[in-house]
């Protein structure tokens, strides 16, 4: 065994450092269909102490350094270079701390998101981003690494709105503790928020403290079927204005739809492009919400679903049903955001080029936030060429930009979404590259990654 990490057994124990094995072909890989890297090991600690003693060891060696959480990332954030170290944070899986008074919880890294809300429910409090398909697995300390988001970011915002501190590690194992347990500062440069999002280059997150979230006394849902996707999304503006509650908005192409009902499972499902919502709040509000939000819809033509599945069950299946359509390559997919009022313009038009190219394209996602996913298969068919799926993303990407949207409104820079970050990241590059070399001078940190 190489000397550093002979250095790290003897400080954390031979049984948490692994060179081969399951475990170490586990974290070569993410969520995402991004070619895997081999580590050289995966080391586990138990405190933030062993991180430090890690990180050290990495700097002093100039070692690279991948943090892991749940391993859910969909654009390789958390997939190694070859030949480094993976710090899986698994085991720093406490809830040190809640406060019902202070309405916030003190969590380890490796506190899985739905574990956490199980954790609270006595409190009536939660912690609400819900990140899409992968709350079961999803650590908070991958979530504040991505500043991860989901449905009900509509309501609730993404992961950077509950984050009041943190512990770090940086890049040279000092310990920082930033931001404090009160929900409103203005104590000079928030150094809590440059952390979030940083996916790990910055520093290593070992513990957070989060806002939490009173349950809405009542949730209610109601969806419907609109003739074409661009129509169902330029609906969604005039539903968050006329809709305070709004919690959730979101849309499901109808080809995306026939994939599910062509499943197993899938025989009752609705036909159409969808249009999904929920509304959180009062029991008596709810109802008057779901009333106004059809009064609307029907201005836009939308009809009732039909069909016996309930279709926000059909909305959890979809990015794996996608996914799994196009074994065994995968996709390339998008999580890039466009300001509403493009929303629907963007849509159809990335649409209509992928049917002129012969193209099989899913689209679904957050339309009450701008964001969609749009999927491009690499097998079976209608597949996408890999090159030329990849060189699709990154003009999408651009083009989003320049409408005034971001690369990524949801799963982070990582790898997928990083030549399209740097195309679009202006004269902000070289203070972001500083910004790096001030808090990770050796660049251990899971290089590679945003820039
Ligand atoms: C979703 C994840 C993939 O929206 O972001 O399902
Ligand atoms: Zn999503």
């Amino acid at each position: 065994m190489d000397s550093v990490l002979l250095g790290l057994a003897g400080v954390l124990g031979n049984d948490r450092v692994e060179v081969d094995g399951a475990r170490v072909a586990t974290v070569s890989r993410d969520e995402s269909d991004l070619p895997p890297a081999r580590p050289l090991a995966v080391v586990r600690p138990r405190h933030t102490q062993d991180v430090v003693a890690v990180v050290r060891a990495c700097h002093d060696a100039r070692l690279p350094l991948t943090a892991r959480g749940g391993g859910t990332s969909l654009e390789g954030s958390s997939v190694p270079s070859v030949g480094a170290i993976v710090l899986d944070l698994s085991d720093l899986a406490r809830v040190a701390q809640t406060s019902v008074e202070e309405r916030l919880a003190v969590v380890e890294a490796g506190v899985v998101f739905d574990r956490l809300n199980e954790r609270l429910r006595p409190t009536g409090l939660f912690f609400p981003p819900t990140p899409g398909g992968s709350a079961d697995a999803a650590t908070i300390g991958g979530m504040v690494a991505t500043d991860a988001g989901g449905l009900y970011a509509v309501r609730y915002g993404g992961t950077r709105r509950w984050v009041r501190g943190l512990t770090v590690v940086t890049g040279d194992g000092t310990i920082l503790h930033t931001g404090s347990r009160l929900p409103k500062t203005s104590t000079g440069v928030d150094l809590t928020q440059v952390f979030v999002g940083a996916e790990g280059t910055l520093g290593i997150v070992t513990e957070v403290t989060l806002g939490l979230c009173p349950v809405p006394e009542a949730r209610q849902r109601a969806a419907w079927a609109f003739d074409d996707l661009g129509t169902a999304c330029a609906c969604v503006a005039d539903l968050l204005l006329g809709i305070p509650d709004l919690a959730a908005v979101e849309v499901v192409d109808r080809g995306t739809v026939d994939l599910l009902r062509a499943g197993a499972d899938g025989a009752g499902a609705p036909a159409g492009d969808l249009l999904l919502i929920e509304v959180h709040g009062r029991a008596s509000e709810c109802a008057a919400a779901i009333q106004a939000a059809c009064d609307i819809a029907s201005t836009f033509g939308a009809r009732p679903v039909d069909g016996a599945t309930d279709p926000w069950e059909l909305r959890h299946r979809l990015t794996r049903a996608v996914r799994e359509s196009a074994a065994p390559s995968g996709v390339v997919r998008t999580d890039a955001a466009v300001p509403l009022p493009r929303l629907a313009a963007f849509v159809a038009a990335t649409q209509e080029r992928a049917a002129a190219r012969g193209r099989r394209l899913h689209v679904f996602g957050h339309a009450g936030l701008g964001i969609l996913h749009f999927l491009a298969p690499l097998a079976g068919a209608g597949a996408w060429p890999l090159d030329e799926a990849r060189d699709w993303k990154v003009a999408l990407c651009v083009e989003a930009t320049r409408q005034g949207g971001v690369v990524s409104g949801e799963h982070g820079v990582g790898l997928g979404n990083r030549e399209a970050y740097l195309a679009t990241a202006g004269a902000t590059l070289p203070y972001l590259r500083a910004l790096k070399s001030v808090f990770d001078p050796a660049g251990i940190l899971n290089p590679g990654k945003i820039l």
